[in-house]
């Protein structure tokens, strides 16, 4: 379904605040691999539905919208890999789509198993023919179920709440951690107990507690991890 050319297909699960997106990114910049944050589309489709007044709960009408963003997406081809471009293009500053309001909705979103089905196949043309990084939630178990290396980020519930507590003050945004912890709760209970392609562990991946760790430290392992894993492959080219 996907191809690699060159480098790995690294995936990278785990619920909010585990550190992902962290890790992911400067993975990525290290080693000169694409980055994917595929949170970031059902926050966009989420961002989408609110800004028409739509009804985040309703399948079939988060059906269509998908249905359309996916196909503006890939329309716009000479860009088909690149989500920041895209969401640049029509106006979606990427802090809009990480606001608290989006974070109360984005999974009932995600949800819906229409809307999972409709982004499958453009998460998948994301990573086509090029080294990457992808995080989310079933990208190693679902999305990307041949990936090379697959990590599960985790973290106890107080570590993930500060972090997104810190992340959210430091954008401006006034929240209180009380809050912050129920939209947490929430937020993964709805994650975990969808019935379709839910937040689980993919039985391959290593996982990596990060509660007591120093995130440079997580970086450090992970990075250790991959470049064994990247000179094996090259000696075996
Ligand atoms: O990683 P994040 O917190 O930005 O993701 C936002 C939401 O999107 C998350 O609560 C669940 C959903 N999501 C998902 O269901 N599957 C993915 N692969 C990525 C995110």
């Amino acid at each position: 379904m996907y191809h690699k050319n060159s480098g790995l297909i690294i995936t990278i699960d785990g619920p909010a605040g585990a550190g992902k997106s962290t890790v992911a990114r400067i993975i990525a910049q290290t080693l000169g691999y694409s980055y994917i944050n595929t949170g970031d589309l059902y926050r966009y489709v989420t961002f989408c539905a609110l800004k028409e007044n739509l009804n985040v709960k309703k399948s079939e009408v988060m059906n269509a919208l998908s249905k359309n963003i996916v196909d503006q997406f890939t329309k716009k081809h000479q860009h088909k890999q690149n989500l920041e471009l895209f969401f640049e293009q029509n106006n979606i500053i990427t802090d809009k789509i990480h606001s608290p309001d989006i974070d109360k909705n984005v999974s009932f979103v995600a949800r819906h198993e229409s809307v999972r089905r409709n982004l499958i196949p453009l998460q998948r043309l994301l990573a086509e023919n090029r080294p990457i990084v992808m995080e989310g939630r079933d990208i190693g178990s679902v999305i990307l179920p041949n990936a090379d290396l697959k990590f599960f980020l985790m973290a106890d519930e107080k570590t993930r709440t500060i972090r997104r507590y810190k992340e959210l003050l430091k954008k401006g945004y006034h929240v209180n951690l009380q809050e912050v912890k129920s939209e947490i709760i929430k937020r993964d209970n709805l994650d975990s107990k969808r019935e379709f392609s839910p937040l689980t562990i993919p039985k391959d991946a290593i996982i990596v507690d990060t509660s007591d760790k120093n995130i440079n430290d997580v970086i450090k392992m992970v990075l250790r991890v991959v470049q064994g894993r990247e000179n094996k492959y090259i000696e075996n080219i």
